[in-house]
């Protein structure tokens, strides 16, 4: 059975969390494939938030199995903290949670690698979550890294002990001020690894091709967004893996010709959380009323999120590097109040119109050109059917529709699953 995707289509945030939690009950394993605790999806229900990092967003299901693929870069502490969240909500995780041998782990020393460079870069800093992950991929593509299955052999120590002497050298080269007790730090992480090590490892891309063969169904979870992406994305202002429909495929063992839905998730307007460009950013207070009424506030590192117009130009690039073929569309009711709304649909690049995303889209390159649709006024955190919706947002999904050529199947109104409107 040809395994389904959801994959985010601007720079993350788009609440993918939410979408998968309420996708679960069709699918009997969700799977991460990239990025690790950088993601922050965020699931609402029963009147209870709940923030996940590493687990896939299927773990409060009974009944789903929720695969760590191995694209995925996994650091034992933050992994401990969200099952510790989970033991104290009973969730019964022990049996349902997989974990590829071949996901990378990261070290203390990664993450303060990447705290270093950042620190190193001054004003051209990415922006980074600090997690982590681009010096622990950089070790995987460098073929330095430590991985799941390593920490079952009994020499692993050593490989660590060796590749965290060498980030210590490259930290001391940074030659940058960052306070840090790595003792301390390495009680912590050697006492999450003997957690780590109590669940389920396994050879992962064998576990999917079983599945497969066995007509289970698979949704994959994205984490980040394709303009995070490490080649699609606004370079160097991304992560460190792809984002993309193609990361699916190496980050589980996924045959391109495996692949089956690919849902595209967006907001109906746009956010950035760290630094990079951003063509339809606002800094007035349309842009202060998006980020306070959406609650725009980054659900890893609590950093205020950059707001500004739908960029469909972004969007449709996102829609064909993955090959969306269905869309949903979140936070329809944070746009409510707004009298009219702008949407991006071309660029002014060195003086002509371009409707495709070029190579540089820095401010001093790119002027975003909008068309107005007429906004609507109503509370629709309440509505449950598509028939409660207000023509004008209708008209926007469809103007929507029509650019894209995709259909928009999902509108949600709010956090929470209930809050969840299924078009066709
Ligand atoms: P890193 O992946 O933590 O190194 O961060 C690189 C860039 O991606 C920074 O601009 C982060 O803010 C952004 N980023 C990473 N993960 C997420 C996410 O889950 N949501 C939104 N932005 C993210």
């Amino acid at each position: 059975m040809a395994v389904d995707l959801l994959l985010g289509l601007q720079w993350g945030d788009e609440g993918k969390g939410k979408i998968v939690d309420v996708l679960t009950s069709k699918y009997d394993i969700i799977a991460r494939f990239q990025g690790g605790p950088n993601a922050g999806h965020t699931l609402v229900f029963n009147g209870r938030k709940h923030v996940l990092h590493t687990i896939p967003s299927g773990i409060f299901h009974d009944d789903t199995v929720n695969l760590v693929g191995n694209g995925v870069v996994i650091d034992p502490v933050i992994f401990k903290k969200e099952l510790d969240k989970l033991d104290e909500q009973d969730v019964n995780y022990k049996k349902s949670l997989l974990i590829s041998r071949k996901a990378h782990i990261i070290l203390p020393t990664h993450r303060l690698l990447d705290a270093a460079s950042e620190t190193a870069k001054g004003k051209a800093k990415i922006g980074s979550t600090l997690k982590g992950i681009g010096p622990t991929y950089m070790d995987k593509t460098g073929r330095n890294g430590i991985r799941v299955g390593d920490i079952e052999l009994v020499d692993w120590k050593n490989k660590y002990r060796t590749l965290a002497d060498k980030h210590q050298a490259m930290i001391d080269f940074y030659n940058v001020d960052i306070q840090y007790d790595l003792d301390e730090l390495e009680a912590e992480f050697f006492s999450a690894i003997e957690t780590l090590k109590s669940l389920k490892f396994i050879d992962s891309e064998e576990y999917v091709h079983q599945a497969q063969a066995s007509e289970k169904s698979i949704l994959a979870e994205g984490a980040q967004g394709s303009l995070l992406d490490i080649d699609f994305g606004t370079y160097p202002f991304v992560t460190s893996s792809n984002t993309t429909a193609a990361g699916a495929c190496t980050g589980l063992g996924v045959a391109p010709n495996q692949i089956g839905k690919v849902y595209g998730i967006f907001k109906a307007y746009t956010t950035r959380v760290g630094s990079g460009p951003f063509p339809t950013e606002l800094f007035d207070k349309d842009g202060e009323t998006m980020g306070r009424v959406g609650h725009e506030f980054g659900a890893t590192t609590g950093r205020p999120r950059r707001c500004g117009w739908l960029d469909l130009v972004a969007l449709r690039y996102a829609c064909q590097v993955n090959g969306v073929t269905e869309l949903i569309m979140m936070k329809g009711d944070v746009l409510s109040g707004f009298k009219t709304l702008k949407v991006c649909t071309a660029y002014k690049y060195k003086g002509e119109e371009i409707t495709h995303l070029p190579y540089n889209i820095e401010e001093q390159n790119i002027t975003p050109i909008y068309t107005e649709i007429k906004g609507w006024d109503a509370d629709l955190t309440g509505m449950t059917e598509a028939s409660q919706l207000p023509e004008a947002l209708n008209g926007y999904v469809e103007f929507l529709e029509k650019e894209l050529n995709i259909p928009i199947t999902v509108v949600s109104v709010g956090p929470d699953r209930k809050q969840t409107i299924h078009r066709k």
